[in-house]
């Protein structure tokens, strides 16, 4: 029998909820499949940060990379100062496992209500591929005259071919799978140096797949079309920096942070990928139990379909979507049932479903992540 080895980081708050919801679905889909998956509970975030005064240690990383997968809830916590988990562990791990992009699928799922008028099912179903290690996101930078009124800040934003190229290459191998159009995002027309970088590598990497049809988009203008026009973008490859700004603002297109997932991903498979949620860790809401858990599912089912497992992929992404049309909110007691109970029905769903259901399996991005994916087992 295949058998998939995912390391599980729970992490803080809402985190450790979420992810034992979405591992239900995750069994019960290996259930149907006929594949095993084994879980292992690797306890980082605050706690781990509190006892020992470090966010991960060489000896964790060694162990994270053992396994095909990782699986993360969510990490911060009020007690430890903003920035040491976020950074410490996520930022890391992106970099020591060569998660050069991260996907962000922006999809609406029947039964979920935009926020914007006009966004239906039918119109919405894209995905960002946010490059995911340089950019403005490296941390480089100085700081003169610190402390005093004629202080000048420097952060540098760092912009390589090998790094672009990863991204740009993975987003046409995705669009490739999928409706084949990509659309640069990007500000060439300020940031001339790299957004002339961004350009050029599009350019050279699009000539070697003529299937696919590429324009471009300015990021500012990018939040206008994005709410409006979800419809014209199929794959968008873009900068770190314009990836976390126009991710969030797709989240909020799809129904919220409650259904917006995210893979931080290996495209070589050199290493795992790591499948998060959007949302963070959410302590105004943990312990209560109402913390919806579907984030977290559909980042589990990009894990599975990373993986190889397209069917199971699918019939979870399904299931998610057959149970989002039962709940009449998206968060909170409104929802009318707890995250435990919403991982339960999802678990049910995926026994029976069909993924027609919610859409052209064939379209889904969790079959073009599969047809990209390496067989494992
Ligand atoms: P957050 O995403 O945790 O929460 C924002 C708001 O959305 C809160 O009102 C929360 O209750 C609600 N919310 C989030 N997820 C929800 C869910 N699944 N169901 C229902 N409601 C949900 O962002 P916030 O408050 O800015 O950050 C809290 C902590 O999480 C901070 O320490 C932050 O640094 C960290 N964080 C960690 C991330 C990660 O682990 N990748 C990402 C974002 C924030
Ligand atoms: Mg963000």
């Amino acid at each position: 029998m295949r058998t998939h080895h995912l390391a599980v980081i729970g992490g803080d708050g809402i985190g450790p909820d979420v992810t034992a919801a979405a591992l239900d679905g995750v069994h019960a889909a290996a259930d149907r499949f006929g594949f095993e998956v084994r879980t292992t509970d690797v306890g980082l975030g605050a706690e781990h940060y509190l006892a020992t005064g470090v966010a991960i240690d060489e000896e964790s990383v060694a162990r994270l990379r053992e396994h095909d997968a990782i699986l993360l809830g969510a990490v911060g916590d009020p007690r430890v100062p903003p920035g040491i988990l976020e950074r410490g562990l996520i930022v890391a791990l992106r970099v020591a496992f060569g998660q050069s992009v991260n996907i962000r699928p922006v999809r609406l799922y029947p039964g979920v209500m935009s926020p914007v008028a006009g966004v239906t099912p039918e119109n919405c179903d894209l995905v960002i591929v946010r490059e995911n290690t340089e950019g403005l996101y490296t941390g480089s930078g100085s700081t003169a005259h610190a402390g005093t009124p004629d202080a000048v800040a420097f952060q540098n934003s760092i912009t390589t071919v090998p790094a672009t190229t990863a991204a740009v290459e993975f987003a046409f191998r995705l669009a490739s799978a999928r409706r084949k159009r990509l659309t640069l995002c990007h500000k060439k027309n300020i940031l001339v140096h790299a957004g002339q970088l961004w350009q050029d590598v599009v350019d050279e990497v699009g000539a070697r797949y003529p299937d696919v049809e590429h324009d471009y988009v300015h990021a500012d203008a990018m939040c206008l079309h994005l709410p409006l026009d979800p419809g014209r973008f199929d794959v968008v490859v873009t900068d770190n920096l314009f990836g976390d700004i126009i991710s969030d603002l797709g989240a909020t297109v799809q129904g919220g942070l409650g259904v917006a997932a995210s893979a931080n991903h290996n495209p070589t498979g050199s290493a795992p990928s790591m499948f998060e949620p959007v949302h963070g860790s959410a302590p105004d809401i943990a312990g209560t139990g109402w913390a919806n858990p579907v984030a977290a599912a559909l980042s589990a089912a990009l894990c599975l379909a990373v993986l190889g497992e397209r069917e199971a992929a699918l019939a979870l992404e399904a299931a998610v979507g057959a149970v989002l049309a039962e709940l009449p909110a998206m968060a909170g007691p409104a929802m009318g049932a707890d995250t435990a109970e919403i991982g339960r029905r999802i678990a049910e769903r995926v026994g029976d479903v069909d993924p027609g259901k919610i859409g052209d399996p064939d379209l889904s991005l969790m079959t073009a992540l599969a047809r990209l994916a390496p067989l494992s087992g």
